[in-house]
């Protein structure tokens, strides 16, 4: 049996750069020799590939199979360089590009959640430009959680709780996105759930977060050593059962086949769960939750690299027997 050419592509031009650096080195240790060829592909943060790039015409690659992107956040897991493999006739791990595009946009992934009848917590709009602290506190109240639309790692993110901080709020995340997504706050407990599958989806055991600050912010995530991962999550079987169906609900409204990593708020006072956002490509460090909820699902670190490039060259197959043309 001959192996398999992957393309590893890591590094990018987000802020998440140096968390790819991290999730690729797992997944090139743990790519079976036996099975697999691996090709590096480093993108830098200037977005300079080395040692070569991949090329967007079909057939001009013809050292890769597949390709796995690890590239997190903006220019990798915004759909953008799915296009690129779409345009090279490429199969490729995770979701394509529309369904990374709506994930990643926080109020367009939440327009198709809420019209699949998904629940997530109740939003508004504005504008830099336009931004109305006052049309907020009146239609939500407060606190509230004030987003750049389109960013990861809780970069540009505040709780509000007064009136000037949420003015200070919007500023701050109107300088990362034109447009800037206002939640009601949820009081209450936080979770996440693995998805895995194309057609047939399925969904891992959820963790919890406890992340010990205010909420998850940057620092949580990636400065301070204080968040405390519960897996399995401490929720009864009932719970269990609503949120794994809830996470597959939520991948196929948003058509996000191959991976997800669906995040989740559970509201104290009144149980009710709702869809946080959908990562596409989430972390994938020998620490992160993603594959470590396979793992306590009974799937292993390097079965579930097999299960997603197995995945990869399916939905690509099934697309080549798709008719573009007349
Ligand atoms: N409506 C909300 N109510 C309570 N906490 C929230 C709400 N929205 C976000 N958070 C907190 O902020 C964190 C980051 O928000 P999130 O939407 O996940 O942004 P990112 O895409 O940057 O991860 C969440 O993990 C959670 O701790
Ligand atoms: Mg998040």
């Amino acid at each position: 049996m001959s192996k398999l050419n992957v393309a590893v592509v890591y590094g990018g031009r987000s802020g998440e750069h140096e968390v790819s650096l991290r999730s690729a080195e797992s997944i090139i240790a743990k790519l079976n020799p036996d099975r697999y060829h691996v090709h590096r592909y480093f993108v830098s943060p200037e977005g300079k590939w080395s040692p070569k790039a991949i090329q967007p015409e079909p057939g001009a690659n013809p050292e890769i199979d597949v390709v796995f992107p690890i590239t997190h956040g903006t220019f990798g897991e915004d759909g953008t360089m799915q296009g690129l493999f779409e345009l090279a006739d490429l199969p490729y791990v995770g979701p394509g590009v529309m369904g990374s595009a709506v994930a990643m946009d926080k109020e367009v992934a939440k327009r198709v959640l809420r019209d699949a009848g998904v629940p997530t917590v109740d939003f508004l709009i504005q504008r830099r430009g336009g931004l109305n602290p006052d049309a907020i506190i009146d239609k939500l109240g407060l606190p509230v959680f004030v987003k750049p639309a389109n960013l990861g790692s809780s970069v540009g993110i505040n709780k509000a709780k007064t009136r000037e901080s949420l003015i200070a709020a919007l500023d701050e995340a109107a300088k990362y996105d034109s447009k800037v997504v206002i939640e009601r706050a949820i009081v209450g407990r936080e979770f996440e759930c693995s998805v895995l599958g194309n057609e047939d989806m399925s969904a891992s055991y959820p963790c919890e977060i406890l992340p010990e600050r205010e909420f998850y912010d940057y620092e949580a995530k990636y400065i301070l050593d204080t968040t405390r991962i519960e897996l399995p999550a401490n929720l009864d079987e009932a719970q269990t059962t609503t949120i794994r169906k809830l996470a597959v609900d939520a991948v196929r409204a948003l058509d996000c086949e191959g991976m997800s990593r669906v995040d989740f708020l559970l509201e104290t006072a009144t149980g009710q769960f709702y869809v946080n956002e959908v990562n596409t490509l989430p972390g994938f460090t020998s620490i992160s939750m993603y594959p470590k909820m396979w793992e306590h699902s009974g799937i292993a670190y390097a079965d579930l690299l097999d299960r997603l490039i197995d995945l990869a060259i399916a939905r690509h197959a099934r697309h080549k027997a798709t008719q573009f043309r007349r």
